[in-house]
């Protein structure tokens, strides 16, 4: 989209200044912040708010470009940015909105359209080249973790990041946990930094590839990856986990046996995550409760937070479940 430049009072400032300059006039009221800094050879031109015969500055016009309000709230898209590609959920206009996402962000080099939620056993959406470099493949960082992600052959989300650090703020550095649904990791690598041993299980060959590299990506050496169904896997692990993480929304409630079967005699953690409308909160709290108790084990509190809404009136929710011997 192109943006037409005017001619706007500048503090024309050489650049290893800009920061401090720019820093200056925002705590002084005088950043002209309806414009972009232009920067030509070793100077910037930093748009200037007060008079022109100020004279703490070196005051200059220059022609500026306005800065764009952000395409989310223009345009009223939602987007996520995965290491340096953007995906954006298809709409009519959008390779004119994916060139500004380029130009505008110099992080983003991909822009990839999202033709369909997501979907399948992998919990993948199918993907559609936009423009900028014709790759699926990044890495993305998320609370000083470094995660490889294939964004066309794996399921990933960053909206999930403060979520994975609220669980890494509640694991003891003696835990051991099993991430039973792992994808690339970005549960497992978090906290693994933390505690003393995690496994994962993922099926996915392209996650499993991703996530195999992840643990050697963040240096880990406490990871047990395992491929294959969790179904599986975990009476390979029963008894041993002192907390479990069941972020496999619409199917977990299957895998709940196998979770509490892994948990170690003394009894641990479980972190259901599901989609459900507010109206079956209190419905789900009681299922997932009754079938603990198939397992002679008892709950002994169990807490549900809304993680993010995900569709009109439904929510992706966490289940924090403390559970103990009978
Ligand atoms: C919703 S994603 C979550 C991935 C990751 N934990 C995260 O938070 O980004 C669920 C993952 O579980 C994997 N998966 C689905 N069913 C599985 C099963 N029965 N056994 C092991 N992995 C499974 C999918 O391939 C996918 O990578």
């Amino acid at each position: 989209m192109p943006v037409s430049a005017k001619k706007k009072l500048c503090v024309n400032v050489p650049k290893h200044e800009g920061e401090r300059v720019r820093k200056e006039l925002k705590e002084l009221g005088l950043l002209d912040e309806r414009y972009s800094i232009e920067e030509r050879r070793d100077r910037l031109y930093i748009p200037f708010k007060g008079e022109s015969n100020e004279v703490r500055y070196d005051l200059e016009p220059c022609a500026l470009k306005p800065r764009l309000q952000p395409l989310r709230k223009r345009l009223g898209i939602r987007y996520d940015v995965i290491g340096d590609i953007a995906v954006i959920d298809w709409f009519d206009g959008i390779l004119a909105a994916a060139r500004e996402l380029l130009q505008t962000r110099r992080d983003v080099k991909v822009v990839l359209a999202a033709v369909s939620g997501v979907g399948g056993e992998y919990r993948l959406k199918d993907l559609v080249f936009v423009a900028g470099e014709r790759r699926t493949e990044t890495v993305h960082k998320e609370y000083g973790s470094r995660l490889q992600v294939d964004v066309a052959s794996v399921y990933f989300s960053p909206r999930l990041a403060t979520e994975r650090h609220r669980i890494a703020e509640l694991v003891q550095s003696s835990e051991t946990v099993v991430d039973m649904f792992a994808g690339v990791g970005p549960f497992t690598i978090l906290l693994a930094k933390k505690v003393k041993k995690g496994i994962a299980f993922e099926k996915n060959p392209d996650a499993f590839r991703c996530l195999k590299n992840n643990i050697e990506l963040n240096r880990l050496h406490n990871v047990e990856a395992c491929f294959g169904n969790a179904k599986d896997l975990a009476p390979k692990f029963r008894g041993v986990a002192d907390r479990v993480i069941m972020n496999l929304p619409h199917s977990a409630f299957d895998f709940l046996c196998d979770a509490v079967t892994m948990l170690s005699g003394s009894g641990g953690f479980v972190h259901y995550y599901d989609v459900k409308p507010e109206n079956e909160f209190h419905r789900t709290i009681e299922i997932v409760k009754e079938a603990v108790g198939r397992f002679d084990r008892t709950v002994d509190g169990i807490r549900l937070k809304k993680v993010r809404s995900y569709a009109p009136r439904q929510y992706h929710i966490v289940l924090d479940i403390k559970i103990s011997p009978r």
